[in-house]
């Protein structure tokens, strides 16, 4: 699922498996094989805010070398949402990853 206010557009490998994971307490949609990146940014424009300038991020390298899209899980565990593979079931937030 996309809309206008995803930062996405799923244009090919639409067959995959459809999953579900919670994405800031809201069950949200996503395709098996999806990084965790690419499963947020497909609901929203931003994956997290910068803690210098408040500004929303929307990762940068994709690769997971620059840290641009720590996120978190409840369970509270720190992952690179563009280097990781969305889950059924994930639990993930997306404020206050970096603190610690
Ligand atoms: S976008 Fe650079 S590490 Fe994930």
């Amino acid at each position: 699922m996309s809309s206008s206010s995803s930062q996405l557009l799923r244009v090919a490998e639409a067959g995959r498996a459809p999953l579900s994971f919670v994405l800031d307490g809201v069950e949200v949609g996503a395709l098996s094989g999806d990084t965790v990146l690419t499963a947020i940014l497909m609901q929203q424009r931003h994956v997290r805010h910068s803690e210098f300038s408040g500004e929303p991020r929307a990762g940068f390298c994709m690769i997971g070398a620059c840290q641009d899209c720590w996120v978190r899980c409840e369970d509270g565990a720190r992952i690179r949402a563009c280097s990781t593979l969305v889950k059924q079931g994930m639990r993930v937030v997306t404020n206050g990853a970096r603190d610690e």
